[in-house]
């Protein structure tokens, strides 16, 4: 008999309790996994502390789903260890999250051929402050005309920090005047200044692995109600590309744990915020989607886990995306799916695929259970108390509960008709 196999998953968490305690629920429903070589794999979660760690002591969970490196330095640097000295996979690699942001995913973007709107970096207003500053910036800061190169783009636009999320310093320009007012209040952030998309559709997909999602976004509503649960609201066409995207920019960088906003005009899809680090997971945002999100969560981590799966953690393959983007002999489509056909040899997804139809197959029911049992709706209601205030926790837990229950007939469906 080959011996059994446990695989423990690390959780580094923030102030979340909902997705840990779904996902904690949802893991313990998998069980135990056989693979061919008559081997039984156990998987567990454990949520990790933060203490000193010495750089050589080996660390024991093999994979770890971070929420705290994009923000903490202690966590950050503790996954760096654990990924270059244990081997330990990670959801999402601190190396290419920490050098790259949304700047750097508009330039590979852009270098692919795709429709990034024009964006313009500029200087700081206040340099950061450094005692050698004043000598570098009068010899080397060159002048420059805000004015112009707004105007060169065109108003409205966009100013927003070259690294920016959850709307931190983002300010829509209608003139001059609102121009300078916030150049002068951006202080010590780097900013874009970025053309406007005039858009129908706003899709925010969020990717798990090779698992996509893309949802019909609408970012001037409150939080409760920013996704909208809509069917089909993309042409087949742009539908295809957002998908693609996303699975692209994440293979391409290698993140795997990460939601990217696209606008949408007609067929044409406009990428204008692909790195976010810890994407917003909350029951409260995603709801109907919510149980798709976990369990993809769930599946990939089991794949990742079981086949062994081994992280690239620094090695990039930008090369064989730049050779493609440089052909001349391919179309825009063509070189879409070439793409596509790299994001998918990274991702595995046809192997993922069947090996989730092969050992998962049983989550879905398990999970449909999970969702209408009263342990679920315990959790949802702790999210709305901490979430809310109290007049308005029963409309919300009635507006949640509403959708989820949407999802629920959904999925009851879903699976009567795949039997
Ligand atoms: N080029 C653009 N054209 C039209 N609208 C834009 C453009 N850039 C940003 N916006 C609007 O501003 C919002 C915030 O921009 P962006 O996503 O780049 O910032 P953020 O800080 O990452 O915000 P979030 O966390 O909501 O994604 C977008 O959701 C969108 O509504
Ligand atoms: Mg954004």
């Amino acid at each position: 008999m080959a011996e059994p196999r446990t695989h423990l998953i690390g959780l580094l968490l923030g102030a979340e309790e909902d997705w840990p305690t779904a996902f904690e629920s949802l893991l313990a429903l998998v069980g135990p996994i056989t693979t061919d070589d008559g081997v039984t794999h156990e998987l567990t979660s454990e949520r990790l502390t933060i203490e000193p760690f010495d750089l050589r002591q080996p660390v024991r969970t093999e994979l770890v789903i971070d929420r705290l490196a994009h923000w903490y330095y202690h966590p950050r640097e503790w996954l760096k260890k654990a990924a270059l000295v244990d081997d330990v996979y990670l959801l999402n690699s601190p190396f290419t999250f920490q050098s790259m942001e949304k700047h750097s995913a508009y330039c590979a973007l852009m270098r692919l051929g795709l429709k990034v709107p024009q964006t313009v970096l500029v200087p700081y207003k206040n340099p950061v402050d450094n005692v050698r500053w004043a000598y570098t910036s009068a010899k080397y800061n060159r002048p420059f005309d805000l004015k112009q190169l707004a105007g060169n783009l065109g108003y409205p636009l966009y100013m927003k920090p070259f690294d920016g999320g959850g709307w931190r310093g983002v300010s829509r320009i209608d003139d001059e005047q609102d121009l300078v007012r916030a150049y002068d209040e951006s202080g010590e952030m780097l900013m874009h200044l970025q053309a406007t998309i005039d858009y129908d559709v706003f899709a925010r997909a969020l990717s798990i692995g090779p698992e996509t999602m893309v949802m019909n976004f609408r970012p001037e509503e409150p939080m409760h109600n920013r996704y909208a649960v809509s069917h089909g609201f993309l042409s087949p066409s742009a539908g295809r590309e957002t998908a693609a995207l996303s699975r692209i920019v994440n293979a391409f960088f290698g993140w795997e744990f990460n939601s990217c906003e696209m606008l949408v005009k007609g067929d044409d899809v406009y990428p204008i915020d692909y790195a976010n680090a810890c994407p917003d997971v909350a029951v409260t945002s995603l709801h109907y989607y919510f149980p798709w999100a976990i369990k993809a969560l769930v599946r990939w981590s089991a794949y990742c886990l079981v086949t062994g799966r081994r992280s690239r953690t620094v090695d990039l393959e930008t090369r064989r995306y730049f050779d493609l983007a440089d052909r001349a002999d391919l179309s825009d489509k063509e070189k879409l799916d070439a793409y596509l056909a790299i994001a998918d040899e990274y991702f595995e997804t046809a192997a993922y695929e069947q090996w989730c139809a092969r050992h998962l197959g049983h989550l879905d029911s398990a999970a449909l259970e999970w969702f209408g049992s009263d342990d679920f709706t315990r959790m949802l209601r702790r999210t709305v108390e901490t979430t809310y205030p109290e007049p308005e926790r029963e409309r919300f837990m009635a507006h949640f509960q509403g959708l989820l229950g949407l999802w629920f007939r959904d999925e009851e469906a879903r699976l009567a008709v795949r039997g």
